[in-house]
């Protein structure tokens, strides 16, 4: 059966491409019926420093916005990592499974290591074998993810691949990475060659879930694009990354295709385009952030979720490190 299986890190302001590329697809894939797990990484956040109260802060918020973003806590398994230490032990095992060589191919670890990689903590170094961990304690099969955590759920499955090898077993699945719609990878407002993020210091490079509308618009506004009017198909997008990125956005916002989009505003100039994205980004995006400002009021009601969805969590992920351990030939009882 198939077992669906992501994780967003409780770090910094979520984001238009977090709701885009995630959020968004998870309601969508809960909708269709799937049996799904959503965690909140904060071992993964704490890979850099985080502040202990904006880090419990924004794990709360960030389950305050897959709730409110339409995922049900009752339909779908919504928890924090560290409550599930089953995510850790497992972690434990992959880091001796993952070679060298296969993490210091990971581009995200050197975007996020930047020049002075000797500076990095030993846990950002192996985060993407902890993430193994996340996807396979549940034996997951698809991972909903944006373009950019590809890489790593590829390392998952050549992680899964030399575990069953090198046990003579074939316990772990291969998972597969679901990168599909208008939205896999929103780019910065400011500039359409840099990925949407909440590293990036400028605040009016992307919007952020918790904007209200007039900031919303006013972004919009000052995003930066080209000179010449909307093209009227996909192709005509070529070499236009900022005009590209917004016609992604609306057709991602409004359920459509890129295609339909051009069809309605092509040979349209921006003045006149910014305006029906505006309308759009906040019809859709208000009624989230006003869910997410009135769950947050009730911060004991968000932690009982996360407590129930962790003993749920558990139920699958216990007998697997059970399993686990009997395969690697660690005693127990
Ligand atoms: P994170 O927290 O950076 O991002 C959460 C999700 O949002 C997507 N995303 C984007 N999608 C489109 N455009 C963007 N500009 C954009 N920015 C972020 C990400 O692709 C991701 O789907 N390593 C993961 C968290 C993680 C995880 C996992 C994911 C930990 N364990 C297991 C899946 C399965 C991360 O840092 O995502």
């Amino acid at each position: 059966t198939p077992r669906v299986f992501s994780g967003i890190q409780p770090s910094g302001q979520l984001h238009l491409g977090n709701y885009l590329g995630a959020l968004k697809r998870f309601a969508d894939a809960q909708e269709r019926g799937v049996q799904s797990i959503y965690c909140m990484v904060d071992l993964h956040a704490i890979t850099v420093w985080q502040d202990p109260a904006d880090l419990r802060n924004a794990t709360r918020e960030l389950a305050a916005g897959f709730i409110a973003s339409g995922i049900d806590p009752e339909k779908s398994i919504l928890f924090n990592q560290s409550q599930v230490p089953e995510h850790a032990q497992l972690a434990w095992i992959f880091n001796c499974v993952a070679r060298l060589g296969w993490m210091n191919r990971m581009t995200q670890f050197k975007d996020k290591a930047g020049k002075n990689a000797e500076k990095a903590s030993l846990g950002l170094y192996a985060y993407p074998a902890l993430m193994a961990a996340d996807i396979l304690v549940y034996h997951a099969t698809h991972v909903p993810v944006g373009e950019d955590q590809k890489q790593h759920v590829e390392l998952t499955r050549d992680i899964a691949a030399k575990f069953n090898h090198d046990y003579g077993t074939d316990f772990f699945p291969m998972p597969e990475p679901v990168i599909e719609g208008a939205a896999t990878r929103v780019m910065s407002l400011r500039d359409g060659s840099k990925k949407m993020s909440k590293s990036d210091p400028s605040d009016a490079s992307r919007i952020n879930m918790t904007d209200d509308a007039d900031t919303i618009a006013a972004k919009i506004r000052k995003a930066k694009t080209d000179p010449d009017a909307l093209p009227s198909d996909a192709k005509g997008l070529e070499g236009r990354p900022e005009a590209r990125n917004l016609v992604n956005i609306y057709a991602a916002l409004s359920d459509s295709t890129v295609d339909a989009v051009l069809h309605e505003f092509g040979g349209q100039q921006f003045s006149a385009f910014k305006p029906k994205l505006s309308e759009l980004a906040v019809d859709r995006l208000a009624p989230i952030s006003t869910e997410m400002a009135h769950l947050m009021q009730h911060t004991d009601e968000i932690d009982a979720i996360l407590g129930r969805g962790a003993a749920r969590a558990r139920e699958i992920a216990t007998p697997v490190i059970k399993q686990t351990y009997e395969i690697v030939g660690l005693v127990g009882s």
